[in-house]
């Protein structure tokens, strides 16, 4: 069960939550954009910043050597956190962006011809839709939507309808990052691997909000970022099937990623590292496998517990709210809500509520396909982790209404 003493316990460990914005105690709901750090990930940074710090696999020297035991180690930490194979499966990138188009540039080179089809949904961050746009551009793949429903669920009869064997890759998110709904991504997997599809998950939020086991998924790529799960911004990780990586030609071109180079040829290293061109962001790697520490810490039924608490009342405090309009309504929420107020534009809601302590993201959430889809220019989103409180969730609510009222 979620208690108040092992909510207290992990909220005392970030600094940033006991801070004022605007004189007004924080209520940081924009978790969805990024997430606090705890103490252990703020020391280990600056312990490395400010002295265990050498480039890492190039050196004999002390500190070279510290710093690639670090990063190497927080390598096996994410192999076990997500369950892959082996550290082989696991490349360090700067975030699920770089994860994506790692992905959207490689795989298609190799794997994706003229004709072939490239299956993204309607729902998806601009940065699973981007890069798959240039991808099509470059190979000639035609570009497929998987549509999603008014509640914004996936509309999986219409996904029969576009599979097909010139189907070589679906990517879509796991946790939509606006309507916080867990896709059923395990049955989409299946449909896919009957016509030899790959499928790539986005797994920006659902890192955060799930037990991650690629084993047991059996996805062919899983991408996340290090800042949304407590760790630093500029990391982040994409999973891949070791024989897919091994298949796939380097994105990026560098030191470290060699076996031999000579002026006109080069051998590459085998993976992760021939995806991991120039000195990567080793401290903020090494970090990452401190913030997955941290999250080990805590009982996962602590955590489930808390985020069911955290969703339940949520959604029951904003729609007490007259005229409130919530978008994605499923069984499969976690507290990741987006809503617009009739009459009220969802930058001033933001806003007002800023100046009462109460952080929330607005606007199209790097979603704009979905803003279309909704009939909207941008919404209000509260995203929480579990280390927010109900009692924080009443005080939004009264700010809310607070800031509705001044608005109308
Ligand atoms: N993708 C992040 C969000 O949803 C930044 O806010």
């Amino acid at each position: 069960m979620a208690t108040i003493e092992n909510i207290s316990q992990m909220r005392d460990k970030f600094p940033a939550l006991r801070q004022k914005v605007h004189g007004k105690d924080l209520i940081y709901f924009d978790n969805g954009a990024t997430a606090q750090k705890p103490d252990s990930v703020l020391s280990l940074l600056n312990e490395m910043n400010s002295g265990t710090n050498g480039n890492i696999h190039r050196a004999v020297h002390e500190l070279s050597a510290k710093c690639t035991s670090l990063y190497e180690s927080a390598r096996i930490t994410i192999k076990d956190f997500i369950n892959a194979h082996s550290t082989e499966e696991i490349i360090f990138t700067s975030g699920t962006t770089a994860s994506i188009n790692l992905v959207a540039n490689s795989f298609t080179t190799k794997f994706i011809a003229k004709g072939d089809t490239i299956i993204i949904c309607e729902a998806d961050h601009h940065s699973n839709i981007v890069p798959w746009q240039m991808a099509c551009e470059r190979s000639g793949a035609i570009l497929k939507i998987l549509p999603i429903d008014e509640n914004g669920e996936w509309m999986m009869d219409k996904l029969e309808s576009l599979i097909d064997e010139s189907v070589k890759i679906i990517s879509v998110a796991h946790i939509s990052n606006v309507l916080g709904i867990a896709n059923p991504v395990e049955k989409l997997i299946k449909i896919a691997h009957k016509v030899g599809a790959k499928v790539l998950l986005d797994g920006a939020q659902g890192i955060v909000h799930e037990n991650i086991d690629v084993k047991k998924l059996d996805c062919d790529f899983y991408a996340f970022s290090g800042h949304k799960l407590y760790g630093p911004t500029g990391t982040g990780v994409l999973y891949g099937k070791r024989e897919i990586l091994e298949d796939m030609g380097p994105w990026m071109g560098g030191g470290d990623m060699v076996e031999s180079v000579s002026l006109f040829k080069t051998s590459y290293a085998p993976p992760p590292l021939k995806f991991e061109a120039g000195t990567p962001n080793f401290i903020g790697a090494a970090a990452l496998g401190e913030a997955i520490n941290f999250v080990q810490q805590f009982d996962r039924e602590f955590i489930r517990d808390q985020e069911y608490a955290l969703t339940t009342s949520l959604l029951e405090g904003l729609k007490s709210i007259d005229g409130v309009k919530i978008y994605g309504e499923s069984k499969h929420k976690l507290p990741i809500y987006s809503f617009n107020i009739e009459g009220v534009h969802h930058s001033d809601l933001a806003m007002l509520l800023d100046k009462m302590g109460v952080a929330v993201r607005s606007g199209m959430m790097c979603c704009e396909p979905l803003m279309t889809r909704f009939h909207t220019t941008g919404m209000v989103r509260a995203s929480l982790l579990p280390y927010n409180t109900i009692e924080e969730i009443d005080l939004f609510i009264t700010a809310v209404q607070k800031a509705v009222k001044m608005l109308k």
